[in-house]
């Protein structure tokens, strides 16, 4: 039992081959307080539920910040982490824009580190394709009334194993242009904040309602060009073997889609390109997907806009350099291929 009276799951109950993405109460979370100007580090902590004042700004104002990143079991039995310094970072330009405390990238790092030891038993073995992932976030507390940055913070990283993110793995699936927007241009699109979840659980139930997968915005101004799907970014191999991938200030800077362009480039020798995707030229494109931690990339079959349906590759197979993009991301990120200097951080 953890401390709220709810059972943490046991490692001998979960089926490790057939995980979803779905919560699972793990014995050990971490938590760390900002008070007084400072961070106050409590460590591990087996209560699975946070008690806040009423007055707390992440319950009225949406001052909450979080990130979303993956342990995963070596062949060698090590444990590696994928680029958390990148996930560092990118919560502290949340929390810029958000007008909260950073989280220094050591303290995030090691905090990591802490939770997937403490949970260790429950990272999914080597082959079954399942990881570790982890949910670090932080949230405005403390109470307070007026729309002004709370005083109090707390910072808390749980876990779960986890399996695929959309049903069809590596098997392409199909999407739905959103007639909503997640993000304004120059709004929080390009940080990780709760609201733009919650600005995105409409359209995602009506894409998932009318039998996609998950919907994909287009541009907040115009409604022309691909921006990035809900949970994930865009990218398209272009017929003559370009990797392309849209830029704008509203789409959240993917750790996934930075290490993609480098392994397209690096790896593959591609030309890589970050520019606009006109939904009215996607003949250009040979292949296209949705990449991220959760999603890894998930192969795009179909896309539906307006009355048009575009098949990229196929609705069925996946394309040759998107076999080509994953084998090569999860291969490093599973120890199997040689990473990038700095990519990998053992626990
Ligand atoms: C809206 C959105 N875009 C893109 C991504 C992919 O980012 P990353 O590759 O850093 O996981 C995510 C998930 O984290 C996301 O929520």
């Amino acid at each position: 039992m953890t401390m709220s009276g709810k059972k943490a799951v046991q490692p001998q109950e979960i089926d490790w081959n057939n995980l979803g993405f779905n919560y699972m109460n793990l014995p050990y979370r971490y938590r760390a307080y900002w008070r007084d100007g400072e961070w106050q580090e409590t460590g591990l902590t087996e209560d699975a539920n946070v008690t806040i004042s009423e007055g707390s700004t992440c319950l009225h104002y949406g001052q909450e910040v979080f990130e979303g990143l993956k342990a995963y079991r070596c062949k060698d039995g090590s444990i590696n982490l994928f680029r958390p310094d990148q996930n560092a970072a990118r919560m502290q330009k949340s929390c810029e824009r958000l007008m909260m405390p950073k989280v220094p990238t050591e303290m995030f790092v090691a905090a990591l580190k802490e939770v997937v030891h403490a949970n260790e038993a429950y990272i999914p073995p080597y082959g079954t394709g399942g990881t570790l992932y982890l949910r670090p976030y932080l949230i405005g507390v403390g109470d307070n009334i007026g729309v002004h940055p709370a005083q109090e913070y707390i910072f808390s990283i749980f876990a779960m194993p986890v399996g695929n993110y959309f049903k069809g793995g590596l098997t392409p699936t199909n999407f739905v242009a959103s007639e909503y927007d997640r993000a304004a241009h120059k709004g929080t699109g390009a940080s990780k904040v709760g609201g733009n979840y919650a600005a995105s659980l409409f359209p995602g139930q009506l894409a998932h309602d009318a039998g996609f997968s998950d919907c994909i915005y287009l541009d907040p101004i115009e409604h022309r060009k691909i921006e990035e799907v809900g949970s994930a970014n865009f990218f398209g191999i272009t017929k003559d073997g370009k990797f392309v991938t849209p830029k704008s200030p509203s789409i959240l800077p993917s750790v996934t889609k930075y290490s993609l362009l480098y392994l397209a480039e690096h790896r593959l020798g591609m030309q890589t390109e970050q520019g606009d995707i006109y939904i009215d030229q996607l003949d250009h494109f040979a292949e296209a997907g949705a990449c991220g931690t959760a999603a890894v990339i998930s192969p795009i079959g179909g896309f539906k806009y307006g009355d048009n349906f575009h098949v990229f590759y196929s609705e069925t197979e996946v394309g040759p350099v998107t076999r080509k993009l994953y084998d090569e991301l999860t291969g490093i990120q599973f120890g199997d291929v040689d990473a990038p200097a700095g990519w990998i951080e053992k626990v």
